[in-house]
């Protein structure tokens, strides 16, 4: 059995341009898919799969991110004295453990590569887990959760993949596959958004990694690559040559909520999973969609 992945790294340094002017003063980890932030969902996607410890890489204007995770002792003394139990249960439940999360900067966004470089020192010598916290993935069990179990039977380096329109791969970054190795692929490459011409496929990452600590050295290089940024892909790439890596079809879905289309999406879909929200929620949609004559 490979070593235990405890940690996970979650990048959210960057400045979230998509979505000015939202995010001028708020992270755009802090956007609500229905009622819960973005980061809420990854970070209960992580610890269903049991990760003990979350290392987050801020930058400015992030501070409340850490409040988020925090104690808020009048909120929480109000809603006992309103007798508002559920809700203070459920703020109970998505606080983090004492010493759970560390929070470490990145002061200026060099890109991916570099803002998991900056928790190299907190994560120290072993395999983790990379959580881009704006993509969101729908389906049971969590995507975290169906890597870790194929990495407890293959270990090595992995990526989760999805199919995406093969117009959009300019987007993401875009893996090449090989052999079939259990549920998921030997990779074969990866390019950091391609055109459609030069995409080895339409299968992109769905923003959750699972890393050996060797990739480290690797980003510690500092190479620039697409857009002048330091880019997970290129050190993934060099390890490649040294270490196994899988490409792990996740069986869900995933909404980019970096986009304002996979946003909303996000939104209906999730609003739609609410019991209590659902048939409210879908004679409205249905409503506003005949009404704007799209139905
Ligand atoms: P994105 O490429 O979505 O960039 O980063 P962004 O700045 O968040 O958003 P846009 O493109 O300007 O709208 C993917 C993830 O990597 C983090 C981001 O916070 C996001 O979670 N990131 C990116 C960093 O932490 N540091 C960086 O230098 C770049």
């Amino acid at each position: 059995m490979p070593s235990p992945i405890r940690k996970a790294v979650i990048p959210v340094a960057g400045l979230g341009t998509r979505f000015l002017p939202a995010t001028k003063a708020m992270p755009k980890e802090m956007l609500t898919v229905v009622d819960r932030p973005l980061i809420q969902y990854v970070v209960d996607e992580a610890r269903a799969v049991g990760i003990e410890h979350f290392v987050m890489v801020t930058g400015r204007n992030k501070g409340v991110l850490e409040d988020h995770f925090d104690i808020a002792y009048e909120l929480e003394a109000t809603l006992a004295a309103r007798g508002k139990t559920a809700a203070l249960e459920e703020l109970k439940r998505d606080k983090a453990p004492a010493g759970a999360m560390s929070f470490t900067r990145q002061q200026e966004p060099l890109g991916l590569g570099h803002a998991v470089w900056c928790a190299a020192d907190i994560v120290g010598d072993e395999p983790f887990a990379v959580i881009l916290p704006d993509m969101i993935p729908r389906g049971e069990p969590g995507c975290l959760a169906q890597m870790i179990a194929h990495y407890n039977e293959h270990g090595g380096n992995s990526v989760s993949v999805e199919a995406c329109d093969p117009s959009e791969t300019a987007s993401y970054g875009i893996v090449g596959l090989g052999d079939p190795v259990g549920d998921s692929y030997r990779m074969t490459t990866m390019v950091e958004k391609p055109a459609p011409a030069d995409a080895p496929s339409n299968l992109y990452i769905t923003g959750r990694y699972i890393l050996q600590p060797e990739i480290f050295p690797l980003l510690a290089e500092g190479r620039r690559g697409a857009g002048g940024e330091i880019q997970i892909t290129d050190a993934m790439l060099r390890l490649m040559e040294t270490q196994p890596f899988y490409a792990f079809p996740f069986k869900g879905r995933t909404f980019d909520c970096g986009s304002k289309l996979g946003f909303l999406a996000a939104n209906v879909a999730f609003a739609l999973e609410r019991e209590e929200l659902a048939d409210d929620f879908a004679a409205e949609a249905r409503a506003l969609l005949k009404a704007a004559g799209k139905d």
